[in-house]
């Protein structure tokens, strides 16, 4: 794959609140129609990364082009290719959902017939047309996050900056926005995509910029990731809950730190009678281990493997679990 060109790159970013240093030295890119997610705990700088993006915030020091060409006031023109959809919502409750965009609409100078059609457009996109005229008091927290996101489509914009847009969304309307993401995406759209849930930034990136204390901590594919930071295999391993229990196993001599010597195990973690271990090559380490279990005279009731997700990759990078 070839290198795309940048619709957004961020150079040397940062700001303090008084003391604290919410955004420390952050670069990454994003090039033309890719998704990038930008993933870390609470108060790790996401939403003040995208606010400086987006204009809202100016930073203490660093840059930021968009198409390469660098953002220099609040009115520079290139702002206009840029969509925010923000954590909070900002929408009247006693307002129609088509009330709504027309205000958004106007942020953006638009009026008459090119607002009708945007705001027919991003209606459909969203699934909302049929509630259009509904009052969005009336709507459920995934219908207004999806309102949302239609307003940051009004103005077509090249680049949509979307924080944390399913917080608080049930399941349903979260599958509704990701299948509106997907849309957008093959519609060449650059997408950044804040998020703590890993299991979203997996469906949705083809690149992940991990942030934590304000740093990027990690800037790869989720293949990448894997590679460098975890094993690619979970193995699950039940014993039988027979006589030899895992704490006899331990007792034993047979302990987890032996079972960690195995070639191709990279750890290993105990949960009751069940083993949980990783591996790099699925078919000759798991070979491996059953085999050593068995010499060991160890019966395995049931064995599942599953792909590592990037849950492990962040707790290798930070200790810390992303959900914090
Ligand atoms: N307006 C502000 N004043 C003071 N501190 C702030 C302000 N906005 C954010 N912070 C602090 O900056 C850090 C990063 O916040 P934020 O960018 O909102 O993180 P995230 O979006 O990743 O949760 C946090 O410690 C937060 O408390
Ligand atoms: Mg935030």
């Amino acid at each position: 794959m070839g290198v795309m060109a940048s619709m957004l790159e961020i150079s040397g970013l940062r700001k303090s609140y008084h003391n604290l240093v919410a955004v420390d030295g952050v670069s990454f890119r994003a090039g033309q129609g890719e998704t990038v997610g930008l993933l870390g705990p609470n108060g790790a700088g996401k939403t003040t990364t995208v606010s400086i993006i987006a204009g809202l915030i100016r930073p203490d020091a660093g840059e930021v082009r968009i198409a390469g060409r660098a953002i220099s006031s609040d009115t520079d023109p290139a702002k206009q290719s840029i969509g925010l959809v923000p954590q909070d919502l900002g929408l009247y409750d006693q307002l129609s959902a088509r009330e709504n965009l027309r205000l958004f609409g106007a942020l953006y100078k638009m009026s008459g017939a090119p607002l009708r059609h945007a705001m027919d457009e991003a209606l459909d996109l969203v699934g909302l047309s049929e509630r259009a005229k509904d009052r969005v008091k009336e709507f459920s927290g995934g219908m207004k996050r999806r309102l949302n996101l239609a307003a940051a489509l009004l103005h077509d914009p090249q680049l949509l900056l979307l924080d944390e847009p399913t917080v608080g969304v049930d399941p349903q309307s979260r599958n509704a926005i990701f299948d509106n993401l997907e849309s957008l995406k093959k519609r060449g759209k650059t997408l950044l995509y804040t998020t703590h849930y890993m299991e979203e930034a997996e469906r949705l990136c083809d690149r992940l910029v991990i942030i934590d204390h304000g740093k990027i901590i990690a800037d790869d594919t989720l293949q990448g990731l894997h590679r460098r930071f975890c094993a690619q295999n979970l193995l699950t391993v039940e014993l039988e809950d027979g006589e030899l229990s895992i704490d006899e196993l331990l007792i034993d001599g047979l302990s987890i730190d032996a079972l960690r010597q195995v070639p191709g195990v990279e750890s290993v973690e105990r949960r009751g009678h069940s083993l949980r271990i990783g591996v790099r090559d699925l078919a000759r380490d798991s070979a491996a281990i059953l085999q050593w279990l068995a010499e060991r005279g160890q019966h395995v009731q049931h064995f599942a493997s599953e792909r590592t997700s990037l849950e492990t990759v962040f707790l290798t990078l930070t200790g810390r679990s992303l959900r914090d």
